[in-house]
């Protein structure tokens, strides 16, 4: 009967260590998370902006660095000099994470950020320029990034572990819903990558004229071969982020639309359309990126 009640015991004392053990990590990872989360708005709250610095926000793999570089030519002379486009326009989400100063910049000062919309204050005092691309695109650039990291995955997981990230901040649907639907009516231009690619010029001149830039006619040829794919491609070295996790040069991949959907089996394609229609298919700027239509 003792012998009963010693075993009965270390059974419980076993299922709780086990309980414990998986809920731990959760927890750990949440903890972090969470303090990471108030470290980013203390930064930003901290960050003095200018009234005329833009912040290019974008969900991962949207053509982020091809606006850079859009704003870069558009604000000097486009020589390709310069080390790196961090230098140019920081990526300020990781100079906050790494405690790094921002440097002194001639205005417009233009940043990266794939920050969520929700960890802006209300007041903060900027333009934004948000890029949206089709999901299924974005997914398979972002499942290639991470070959190109040396992850060993699938498409399969790193779509439900990426692309679908628990991390609300991280997840696709989430972070494109919250800076569409704009609640603190920040001064936002929205650009579709796809329309950059089939006319170019057309939204050159939207970006211009949102950021008060004129452009020189003379300029303009500069402008549209320097942004292109190909030139980029032959200096993707600049372009290239945390340089030292790729393992090769396949950044500046193949700027293509519309040729992610061949990636997705039945089972995701159908996931993909669940998630669309519950978040995102209220959106017109988003129409076309419907995969039930
Ligand atoms: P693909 O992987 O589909 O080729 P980000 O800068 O947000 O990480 O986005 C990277 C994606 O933008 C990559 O998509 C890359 O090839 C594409 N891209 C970068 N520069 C481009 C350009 N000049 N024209 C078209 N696509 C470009």
């Amino acid at each position: 009967m003792k012998l009963q009640a010693v075993v009965q015991k270390n059974q419980i004392k076993l299922l709780a260590f086990k309980a414990l053990n998986r809920l731990l990590p959760n927890y750990y990872n949440w903890l972090k998370a969470s303090n990471k989360r108030k470290l980013l708005k203390k930064r930003l709250l901290e960050f003095k902006t200018k009234p005329d610095d833009i912040f290019i926000s974008t969900y991962m793999k949207s053509g982020t660095t091809w606006l850079q570089m859009i704003l870069y030519q558009l604000t000097s002379s486009g020589n390709m000099d310069f080390e790196h486009i961090y230098d140019i326009s920081p990526w300020i989400d990781k100079c906050f994470e790494d405690g790094e100063d921002i440097k002194q910049l001639p205005s417009p000062r233009f940043f990266k950020t794939h920050i969520a919309y929700y960890n802006f204050s209300k007041k903060f005092n900027a333009k934004f320029i948000c890029v949206v691309r089709n999901g299924m695109d974005v997914a398979v650039s972002q499942y290639h990034q991470l070959l190109d990291f040396g992850v060993n995955v699938s498409f399969d997981k790193s779509f439900n572990k990426y692309f679908i990230n628990k991390n609300r901040d991280k997840d696709w649907f989430h972070y494109t819903k919250h800076w569409l639907t704009n609640k603190n009516k920040y001064n936002i231009l929205y650009i579709r990558y796809e329309d950059l690619k089939t006319d170019f010029k057309g939204s050159l001149f939207k970006i211009a004229d949102f950021c008060n830039i004129d452009i020189n006619d003379k300029d303009l040829p500069r402008i549209i071969e320097r942004c292109s794919f190909e030139y980029m491609k032959k200096y993707e070295g600049k372009f290239i982020p945390e340089r030292n996790k790729h393992k090769n040069e396949n950044f500046i991949r193949n700027g293509k639309s519309g040729l992610g959907k061949e990636k997705f089996n039945e089972e995701l394609l159908e996931l993909h359309k669940d998630k669309f229609n519950t978040h995102l298919s209220g959106f017109e700027l988003l129409k076309a990126y419907n995969p039930s239509l």
